[in-house]
């Protein structure tokens, strides 16, 4: 990545860490996060025009407290410290940090004292601003000057026009803090001298570079899911090395409707990448059978996957390299990984026996997941399926609780391209992280015509969440949710009623299996 002007985020634990390094890459500047006690010469070999230091839940005076590489002020480049960032960068430059009596969460305002340092030049002389913190500055080290003070006299705000020194107390990451993006916007150009190297186009010429440096003139087979991930990796590799890249497409007969008929229009007769359609439906759907229990039927999935696909990469016997659409969440190495990596276990299925021994190609290793979706439309992807939501490895088997059959899959596939369709129509599609339909497994009593009905509920659920951890149910219009039942009712087979999930997570999950 070197070849893109870089910002070093070291993370302190904060759970805003990541959100620091979507903000930065938004402006067009690429952003790295490191581990805080990371080997320095990573740090140095990265030649950051920048470092920026999170928050994070420490007191600096407490025991074992994650403390300022020496690195951090040697590089001699501008540094932000982000709230414990800056407390740590006070007290390493002789300031002074006081334990707070009580914690200051939530929104606050601060007043501006200098206007005209670089951090805030042309700001109005208060904003609105994210507090999280306990401990403060109470002395500022030599040097710095004190930019902002919030309303009761804390020192919110610390800089050096000079060594370009600077430290928040508040968050300028979060969208509670209006003016954070031009306060990061001041850091990355004003101060750091950024030119916005960091665009979808220039990440293409260089993801194409690499995949033909690192791929020569072997093969790469790869397994297309019908999701965005996979089909950038798809197309990258396939503008780089045209016909050394082979794809697999696994129907496991619990995919949503017409997924597989796009993915062949879509790459094959669109991009006229070779591509290996596999109809497996059969061979799942008989394992499946009589299975209600939801871990259970994940492991047969996981497990009829990978026989299915190693069967097929087999045959492709001269394939040396597999692509893989792990992105950055996925591999960033930082004191908040731990649930990157639990998330990543989850998501397992569709991973390869390691015995077959191909060399991974990772292109979107650097990306999150807003600008996969970026380098998508900018290859020229369609817009349904770069926007599409997210969809589990074992698929519809999860939305259908008790017994998964065929009958079962087609009334659900229905319901819900009914409940995405109108979701598109409405253009609410986009603003929803995840939408689906869910097919119980009891009948209810309804009414049809002059004649009693005893058919199946289908339950609609839409999430909104950033990051899938904690999600809350879209509010969505009642006029809209109306015509969907509607539809269903009148359109699918077997199904006198609808109903919508209110239900937040946690304590619920999203899928409901
Ligand atoms: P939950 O239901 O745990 O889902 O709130 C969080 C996110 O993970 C997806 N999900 C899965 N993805 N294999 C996957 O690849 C799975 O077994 C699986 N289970 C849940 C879910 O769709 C949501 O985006």
């Amino acid at each position: 990545m070197s070849s893109y002007e870089t910002i070093v985020i070291l993370d302190y634990g904060s759970q805003y860490t990541q959100l620091i390094a979507r903000r930065v890459r938004e402006q067009h500047v690429y952003a790295e996060i490191l581990p805080w006690d990371v080997d320095p010469a990573r740090v140095a070999a990265l030649s950051p025009a920048g470092i920026i230091l999170s928050g994070g839940p420490n007191s600096v005076y407490d025991e074992g407290a994650p403390t300022l590489p020496e690195i951090v002020i040697e590089a001699k480049v501008p540094v932000l410290g982000i709230c414990y960032g800056m407390q740590l960068l006070a007290q390493r430059l002789g300031g002074q940090v006081a334990r707070g009596t009580a914690r200051e969460y939530g929104p606050a305002k601060v007043h501006i004292e200098r206007q005209d340092a670089l951090l805030f030049g042309g700001l109005a002389d208060t904003l609105a601003v994210w507090m999280s913190h306990g401990d403060r500055v109470v002395a500022v080290p030599d040097g710095l000057a004190v930019l902002a003070r919030s309303e009761n006299g804390i020192v919110a705000a610390i800089g050096d026009d000079v060594r370009r020194l600077y430290g928040t107390q508040f968050h300028p990451e979060v969208h509670h803090t209006p003016q954070g993006v031009e306060i990061l916007h001041r850091f990355l150009y004003d101060i750091c001298g950024c030119q916005g190297s960091w665009t979808p186009g220039a990440f293409i010429e260089q993801a194409v570079a690499d995949i033909r440096a690192q791929v020569g003139d072997g093969h790469v087979v790869l397994g297309l899911s019908g999701g965005v991930d996979s089909a950038v990796v798809a197309t990258l590799i396939h503008r780089a090395v045209g016909d050394q890249l082979t794809c697999i497409f696994v129907d496991t007969g619990l995919m949503r409707r017409d997924e597989g008929h796009q993915v062949a229009e879509t790459f094959n007769e669109a991009l006229g990448m070779r591509l290996v359609m596999v109809d497996a439906s059969t061979r799942f759907l008989a394992a499946l059978a009589g299975v209600v229990d939801p871990e259970e039927k994940r492991r047969i999935i996981g497990e009829q996957f990978i026989r299915v696909f190693e069967a097929e990469a087999r045959r492709l016997n001269d394939a040396k390299f597999l692509g893989q659409g792990t992105i950055y969440p996925d591999v960033i190495e930082s004191a908040g990984s731990a649930t990157a990596h639990r998330i990543k276990s989850h998501h397992n299925v569709g991973g390869l026996p390691e015995d077959m021994d191909l060399r991974l190609v990772e292109p979107l290793r650097s990306l999150f997941k807003d600008e996969v979706r970026q380098v998508g439309l900018a290859l020229g992807l369609p817009e349904k399926l770069v926007w599409r939501h997210p969809f589990p490895g074992p698929g519809l088997a999860v939305r259908i609780l008790g017994e998964v059959t065929r009958e079962r899959v087609a009334t659900l596939q229905a319901a819900d391209a009914i409940f995405l369709d109108e979701l598109w129509d409405a253009g609410l599609y986009r603003g929803i992280a995840q939408a689906f339909a869910v097919l119980l497994p009891v009948r209810s009593v309804g009414v049809m015509g002059d004649g009693r009905t005893y058919a199946n509920v289908v339950s609609l659920r839409a999430v909104t969440t950033e990051d899938f951890m904690t999600a809350d149910w879209a509010r969505l219009p009642y006029e809209l949710l109306g015509r969907v039942a509607n539809r269903i009712v009148n359109e699918v087979a077997d199904v006198n009623r609808v109903v919508y999930d209110v239900s937040s997570k946690p304590p619920a999950t999203i899928e409901w299996e």
